[in-house]
């Protein structure tokens, strides 16, 4: 019924850090991601090579990339939105890059500044390069479940989005619930028709749970085969074009779940415990998860 074994895929440096507000030092994100490599993860995004004005807090992404402490066997990934981003990542030797879009035209255009259908040739580009390069290439739909602009997304414009940037080439594409809105009858309608045209292994969930029901929604995306998953420690998070949004599902809290059940993740909860106290000392205020309050609180 569950998997033996699921892999996260730590987005908290990226999507944790670009909604804080408050700038964090280049050198306490380092220190932080060194600490994330040392809890046992094999995949951390690490900032993302947007445009600086839009996101300032990831305006150090090339000295982040250079500062960190490379471990064998984990993956150091970050976003790329166009030739440019994918340039300056390239640059920083990222192992795997993330392209993105949305599945709904005004968050599309908010986020990104293009319709859906000018998206397409850029990330085709950025595809292409990074393969040239060797790179593997990650690809995220926005707004699966609902967008903040236009509510309700027809699941067939996110099938129409799918079906692109698989086209493209991308290695394997993470849904993503960008403002927190699914429940699990909509996972699990949303992902049988995902499931008909595309692999279990090459599609990962990525929930945000500003509504208290991430967690519901990966046991339901474990029942259809999913066996991918983003979270941030902590529950950091949230998409700065997109109203509303709070933090991804904690990585802590997730963990501790899967271990409960018996499903292997090959984290280390004491290490990332202390990856997660790091950061909530440095962003200086009690953060979302659920798991750390029970850790403060003792
Ligand atoms: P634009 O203003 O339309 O860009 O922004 P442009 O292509 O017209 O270029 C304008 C200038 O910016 C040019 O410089 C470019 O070189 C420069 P000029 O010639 O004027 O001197 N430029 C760049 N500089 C550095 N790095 C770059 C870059 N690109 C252009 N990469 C753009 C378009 C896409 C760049 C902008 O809208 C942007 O950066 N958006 C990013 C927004 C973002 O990061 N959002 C959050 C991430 S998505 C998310 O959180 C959702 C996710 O978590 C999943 C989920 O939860 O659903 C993934
Ligand atoms: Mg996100």
């Amino acid at each position: 019924r569950w998997p033996a074994k699921v892999t996260i895929k730590e987005v908290g440096p990226r999507d944790g850090l670009q909604n804080e507000t408050a700038p964090v030092a280049t050198a306490d994100k380092i220190a932080w991601i060194n600490l994330l490599s040392e809890s046992g993860l094999s995949y951390i995004e690490v900032t993302s090579f947007v445009h600086p004005k839009w996101i300032p807090q990831l305006a150090d992404a090339a000295e982040v990339a250079a500062g960190i402490r490379r471990k064998d066997g984990v993956t150091y990934a970050a976003l790329v939105p166009n030739e440019r981003g994918l340039e300056r990542a390239l640059a920083a030797g990222i192992d795997e890059v993330g392209v993105f879009m949305s599945a709904s035209e005004t968050h599309n255009q908010k986020n990104i500044n293009k319709t859906i259908s000018a998206t397409f040739p850029v990330l085709e580009g950025v595809v292409k390069t990074a393969k040239q390069e060797g790179k593997t290439v990650r690809g995220y739909v926005s707004t699966v479940f609902g967008c903040p602009y236009e509510g309700a997304v027809p699941v067939d414009q996110v099938l129409t989005v799918a079906d692109w940037l698989f086209a493209m080439g991308i290695d394997e594409l993470s849904l993503g619930d960008t403002i927190g809105v699914a429940t699990p009858k909509q996972v699990v309608d949303v992902l049988a028709e995902v499931l008909r045209r595309f692999p279990a292994g090459r599609i990962a969930m990525h929930f945000h749970d500003t509504r208290g029901t991430a967690l519901a929604n990966i046991l339901v995306s474990m029942e259809m085969g999913i066996t991918i998953f983003d979270s941030s420690l902590g529950g950091l998070g949230g998409c700065p074009y997109a109203p509303g949004a709070s933090g991804n599902v904690a990585t802590d809290d997730f963990v501790y779940m899967l271990h409960g059940m018996g499903i292997e993740t090959g984290i280390d909860m004491e290490r990332l415990t202390k990856a997660a106290l790091f950061i909530r000392d440095k962003i200086g205020r009690p953060l979302s998860s659920r798991y750390l309050q029970t850790i403060s609180s003792s």
